[in-house]
């Protein structure tokens, strides 16, 4: 029974559902924000930028997306119909004029080639299903030059959170550095905060192989 409520609660963390997802959701959208404001601090922003962020949870990196730079617009996806149905609701006010929200997932994104400045993902590549395609994906939609910024938190192999979500993979920052390079990004870098956060940035190259 303990050992099921236990289960249900991290699994809310990987595809929030229903009461729990929304509890799971709000804490998120406030729990995240030390790792997220420092890893967004590492990037250059400017006016008028077209941003997306992956995994959009409760939608609060979409508000800090779009306080960094004027008049943008800021697009959120996430694979959890509650996890948009949150987004949505914080960002009312400028839902569908300056934010776009919509349900689906980073191995397929509904999203023209060369769209965006910069793709945000904050705690939610550990979740996503082949990721190497997944990162195919992002700089697709990336405009040559765009730059992807990871940012997580360092879990060991087998941890509680992995011996407990199903599919939920801890990749190491280092890893994940080398899988955008794989992916032919560049300029990756590889940043730390103690204890445990990572931000990982790669630029999608001017000329695409
Ligand atoms: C731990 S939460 C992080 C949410 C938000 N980024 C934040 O920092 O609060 C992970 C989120 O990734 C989403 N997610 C998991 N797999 C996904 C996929 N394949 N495509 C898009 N979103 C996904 C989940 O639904 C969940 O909302």
């Amino acid at each position: 029974m303990a050992k099921n409520i236990f289960k249900s609660f991290f699994t809310n963390c990987a595809h929030p559902k229903g009461r729990m997802g929304r509890i799971m959701l709000r804490f998120m959208n406030f729990g995240h924000a030390p790792l997220t404001n420092w890893g967004l601090g590492l990037v250059s922003f400017h006016d008028q930028m077209t941003m997306l962020d992956i995994g959009c949870g409760g939608g609060a990196t979409l508000r800090r997306l779009l306080k960094r730079s004027q008049d943008a617009k800021v697009y959120g996806i996430d694979i959890s119909e509650e996890s948009v149905a949150k987004a949505k609701k914080i960002n009312e006010d400028v839902l569908d004029k300056q934010v776009f929200i919509t349900q689906g997932s980073a191995e397929k994104l509904p999203y023209d080639d060369e769209m965006f400045d910069v793709v945000t993902a904050v705690e939610t590549v550990y979740f996503w299903p082949n990721l190497p395609h997944c990162l195919q994906e992002v700089r697709r939609v990336l405009k040559p030059g765009g730059r992807f910024v990871i940012m997580v938190e360092v879990l060991e192999k087998d941890s509680i959170w992995t011996n407990v979500v199903e599919g939920m993979t801890a990749y190491t920052p280092e890893e994940l550095q080398m899988m955008l390079a794989d992916t032919k990004f560049i300029q990756t870098e590889l940043h730390r905060k103690k204890p445990t956060y990572a931000t990982i940035t790669a630029i999608r190259p001017l000329v695409c192989e």
